[in-house]
């Protein structure tokens, strides 16, 4: 089940977030203020959150997502994450097509996604290769020496 998220995921959220072990502290707290950019602001429209359940109906993944400013019809997948426990389980497939399916709605061309090169996140790159992204574009050494910032990405084709 999927669903917008409200402020009483807040901590849920965070929990999650922390648990992947994925996140130096400083990048935690960049989601936490996208997170609460989007909880305190309802009006804004530049920063979506969606969370999946589990079938307990807690919080097992989240994604962060908006248009791209400047853009006709570019979006960013800014932040995902699913818990560990629950990774695997096609929580994060489901939470990208959340994604996709508002885009498409939106008549959006192209998803792009930023990630490291660090081996840490290889298994991260081949979840998006699964899902159809493509690495586009990449940076060398752009967050420390040796950490390129890739970046991937997917077209969708409009209905003409
Ligand atoms: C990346 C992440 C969001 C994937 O979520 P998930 O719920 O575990 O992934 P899913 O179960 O939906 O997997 C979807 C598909 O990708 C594939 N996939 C997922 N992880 C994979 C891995 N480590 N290696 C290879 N393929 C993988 C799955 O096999 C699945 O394909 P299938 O249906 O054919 O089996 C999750 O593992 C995560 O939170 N990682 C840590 C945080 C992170 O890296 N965030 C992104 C920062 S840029």
């Amino acid at each position: 089940m999927m669903r917008p998220m409200v402020k009483a995921d807040r901590q849920a959220v965070l929990e999650l977030i922390r648990a992947t072990g994925f996140f130096t502290e400083g990048e935690v707290q960049v989601a936490l203020e996208l997170i609460d950019i989007y909880l305190n602001n309802p009006e804004q429209r530049d920063y979506y959150i969606v969370v999946v359940e589990n079938e307990q109906g807690q919080v097992a993944g989240y994604l962060t997502y908006g248009p791209t400013p400047l853009t006709e019809g570019t979006w960013d997948l800014y932040w995902i994450a699913v818990a560990p426990e629950a990774q695997g389980r096609g929580y994060g497939q489901q939470l990208v097509g959340w994604l996709e399916t508002e885009v498409k709605k939106h008549q959006g061309r192209l998803v792009l996604i930023e990630t490291s090169s660090q081996p840490k996140y290889q298994p991260t790159r081949k979840f998006y290769e699964k899902l159809g992204y493509a690495e586009i574009a990449r940076i060398r050494d752009f967050y420390r020496p040796g950490d390129d910032r890739v970046i991937f990405g997917k077209y969708f084709r409009s209905k003409e």
